[in-house]
């Protein structure tokens, strides 16, 4: 067993699995890290866990400033679970730092080509109803016991990965319909990711400081202050919800 220091990838993973009902506090919607990181981390299509905690501390353009492991969890906290970040010294992030040191020397698969296609929103809300709509709800809501919601309140909040759209057409693309993930072409994912995100999510407090060299990619749905000062187009703006928990108990 390992010792307290190093922490316990075994407890590590069961907070990633179980995160909103194991830190209550902390929970700002229905998903859990494993939603999204498929197979506990392992699924090479589903933004995986492989090899990453030897790609850190790295230099990330979205905080503009290099990030060890702790604050990437943290970021993945107040954005993808729309939730309250937790103490980087604490035992719950030794805890899951554990878990993906154990997958430290898992070989990285090549990343896959994003699928940056324009997506129609109109065919999109078809593809949705058609793929979709059986387990994650009618209206993104999710379904106990199938799938978690995609929009509204538990859903991710716009400052997500998930909530830019060739991120969210090429996940799509490879694991979705989770049990069919081969149907959709690139174009079907482009449509139903643009539609999923013209619906509401919670907000992300401070997204207006993202990318501070001025270099959003593309597909970001927010204004932010250094695209602004640089003369930059603005996207259009997305329906929001209010914010259930601050992330911003340790900020920056
Ligand atoms: C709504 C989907 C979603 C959820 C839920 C989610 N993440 Fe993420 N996560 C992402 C996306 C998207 C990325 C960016 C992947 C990329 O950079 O290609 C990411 C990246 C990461 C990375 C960086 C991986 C690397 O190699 O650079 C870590 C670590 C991570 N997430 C941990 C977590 C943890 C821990 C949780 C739960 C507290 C969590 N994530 C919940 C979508 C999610
Ligand atoms: C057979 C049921 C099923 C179908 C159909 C399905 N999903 Fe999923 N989806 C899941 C499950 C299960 C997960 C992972 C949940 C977990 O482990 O917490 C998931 C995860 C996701 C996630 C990441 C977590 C979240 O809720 O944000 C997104 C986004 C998503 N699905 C979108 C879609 C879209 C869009 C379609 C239609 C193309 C689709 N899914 C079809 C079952 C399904």
């Amino acid at each position: 067993m390992s010792s307290v220091s190093q922490g316990d990838a075994v407890r590590g993973l069961a907070l990633l699995t179980a995160f909103g009902d194991s830190l209550p506090g902390n929970r700002g919607n229905g998903l859990r890290c494993t939603s999204c990181h498929l197979d506990n981390g392992t699924r090479e299509t589903a933004l995986p866990w492989l090899g990453s905690a030897a790609r850190y501390p790295q230099y990330r353009a979205r905080p503009g400033y290099s990030e060890n492991m702790e604050r990437r969890i943290n970021e993945c906290i107040a954005r993808s679970l729309a939730g309250k970040m937790i103490p980087e010294a604490g035992r719950d992030m030794r805890d899951m730092v554990a878990y993906m040191e154990s997958l430290r020397e898992r070989s990285r698969p090549a990343e896959h080509e994003p699928i940056k296609l324009v997506g129609n929103v109109a065919s999109g809300r078809d593809g949705y109803v058609a793929q979709c709509a059986r387990c994650h709800g009618a209206a993104g809501e999710g379904v106990v016991g199938l799938a978690p919601a995609v929009w509204g309140a538990e859903s991710y909040s716009v400052g997500a990965g998930m909530a830019r759209q060739f991120t969210m057409a090429t996940f799509l693309r490879h694991n979705m319909p989770y049990d069919r993930a081969t149907v959709l072409t690139d174009q079907q994912a482009a449509d139903i990711a643009a539609y999923v995100l013209t619906q509401p999510r919670q907000d992300h407090p401070g997204k207006e400081r993202d990318w501070p060299k001025g270099d959003p990619p593309a597909d970001v749905a927010y204004a932010t202050d250094s695209a602004r000062a640089a003369g930059k187009p603005m996207p259009a703006a997305r329906p929001l919800l209010p914010r259930r928990v601050s992330p911003d108990s340790l900020s920056r």
